[in-house]
């Protein structure tokens, strides 16, 4: 092991273990010490879950990568291994950046990353970004000595040596390996580049996936790409997107097409597109298949714009999504918190067919660490209720808050009182069509510093971070006109 992961190592352990579990959240994953972003190689291997991450173990800033890594085997209960890659190679001192995992025919785990190496060339700063593999036991990887498996020379004509990152693996129908690849062609916007390989170690360029073409931001980062309910899918995060409708906000984004693939070609065939979360901390996500078939997704809960949303001096930085299920329903994608979350559910509350005009507290609904389900109705469908929200982590002069409102089939997120000190993106709308007549079904899972809202049985979700002091655990619903509201809480006891 290099001095630099050794080094590492023990600086995780030492701080990391100094976070108390209360001042992370019940059962999002953060980073054991310091800055997290991207979820990288997500995979099963040898009965549990792994997720490594994007990772600066020593500030809670972003720096040169290294890779995290825990385990789990319910995806809610994570448990730290040591730091798996350290920015110490030949070609990679300037981070090891994301990447993926798959299990080898031999039994071995195999990382792709990318190295990202910096050059001065006549005098100037010059960035390389090449792919990279490590071989391991899925706790302590060796880089191959081939390195890099990927480099300029595998690149269509036109593509920039310096945006060529983020490989996803994934295994074809006959059981040999590919992967997707972000890139940034001549026109300055974004592509998706496809390999494959046999044996995963000599990989080959087969064909330009798909094109950006300025039409969703610029550069496409972190693409994932799986088949699932008879569709192919393919997931990336484009960067400096311009706003477009209710379907995209500026900045970073996060994109899925949903298509078809022609496995021989390479060529993936786009049918429809849209935006994965609706809210303000998403980016960067990755799946993996569970052994009972189900699509997994998992993303960074944070976002480059509103990087500043956390106190520099805070133990960590970044925090994993819930791990959601994937569906896909008339080319849309549907998302569902993980099934095994429900059986941490306890302290049933419900009400039903509640009044809800002006401010509504209930009995036994508050807590910063629940589930909650609710299905909204317009005392009259005529004439509906001009707005209602549900507003939570409320204390002290703070909350959060989902607010709907049916004459406009809007849901929109907003934490400018959750606490916050900066003065960033707080507030996002997301468009719920056919809700004018004010019927909503929503279910949403805080954990102490996140708020995920799934919108209508998944069609929809927003998410949003925030941190306000612990002790801000009431719950209240709020109308401008009546509804009518079935509501049911569990605490999660995670
Ligand atoms: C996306 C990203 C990736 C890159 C990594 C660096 O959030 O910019 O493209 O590999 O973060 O940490």
């Amino acid at each position: 092991m290099s001095s630099m992961l050794e080094k590492a190592r023990t600086y995780e352990k030492e701080h990391g273990d100094k976070i108390g579990s209360d001042e992370r959240p019940a059962f999002h994953l953060t980073p054991w010490s310091g800055w997290m972003n991207d979820p990288n190689g997500f995979c099963r291997y040898q009965g549990q879950y792994h997720l490594f991450y994007q990772y600066n173990p020593y500030a809670a800033h972003w720096d040169r990568m290294h890779w995290g890594h825990a385990v789990s085997t319910d995806l809610l209960h994570w448990k730290y291994l040591p730091a798996a890659l350290a920015p110490d190679g030949e070609n990679d001192g300037a981070g090891c950046f994301s990447g993926s995992a798959v299990p080898l025919d031999d039994g071995r785990l195999l990382l792709m990353y990318t190295a990202v190496e910096e050059r001065i060339e006549n005098g100037e700063k010059r960035i390389y970004q090449t792919q990279n593999l490590a071989v391991g036991d899925g706790l302590n990887f060796e880089k191959y000595s081939g390195n890099p498996v990927l480099d300029s020379r595998d690149l269509p004509e036109g593509s920039s040596k310096e945006d060529f990152r983020d490989p996803k693996m994934l295994r074809l129908s006959d059981g040999s390996l590919a992967c997707v690849i972000g890139s940034r062609p001549s026109d300055g916007s974004g592509q998706i580049l496809f390999y494959t390989s046999e044996e995963g170690f000599h990989w080959n360029f087969k064909a330009v996936l798909d094109q950006n073409r300025n039409r969703f931001g610029k550069m496409w980062e972190c693409p994932d790409f799986f088949q699932m309910d008879g569709r192919w899918v393919l997931l990336t995060s484009p960067q400096d997107m311009q706003q477009a409708g209710a379907e995209y906000h500026p900045g970073n984004g996060t994109t899925c097409f949903i298509g078809d693939f022609d496995e021989k070609t390479g060529k993936f065939t786009e049918a429809c597109d849209q935006a994965i979360d609706y809210g303000i901390d998403f980016y960067a996500p990755q799946t993996l298949e569970t052994p009972d078939g189900r699509r997994i997704m998992i993303g960074w809960m944070k976002n480059w714009d509103a990087c500043a949303m956390r106190d520099p001096d805070a133990p960590w930085a970044g925090q994993m999504t819930l791990p959601r299920e994937l569906e896909i329903r008339n080319d849309k994608l549907y998302q569902h918190p993980i099934a095994e979350l429900s059986q941490y559910r306890i302290g049933k509350v419900q009400y039903k067919d509640l009044s809800v005009k002006d401010t509504v507290s209930l009995d036994g609904i508050s807590g910063r660490c629940i589930d909650l389900e609710a299905e909204i109705t317009a005392a009259d469908e005529e004439n509906p209720f001009y707005k209602f929200s549900i507003r939570f982590a409320e204390g002290n002069g703070h909350y959060t808050e989902f607010v709907f409102r049916p004459f406009e089939e809007t849901v929109t997120a907003d934490r400018s009182f959750c606490g916050s000190r900066r003065d960033l993106v707080h507030i996002r709308e997301c468009l719920v069509p056919g809700t004018r007549d004010g019927h909503l079904k929503f279910r949403l899972i805080l954990d102490r510093f996140s708020a995920e809202l799934f919108l209508q049985d998944g069609e929809k979700v927003m998410t949003v971070t925030f941190f306000t002091e612990q002790e801000a655990d009431r719950i209240s619903f709020h109308a401008v006109g009546e509804a009518r509201m079935d509501v049911v809480k569990y605490d999660l006891n995670l």
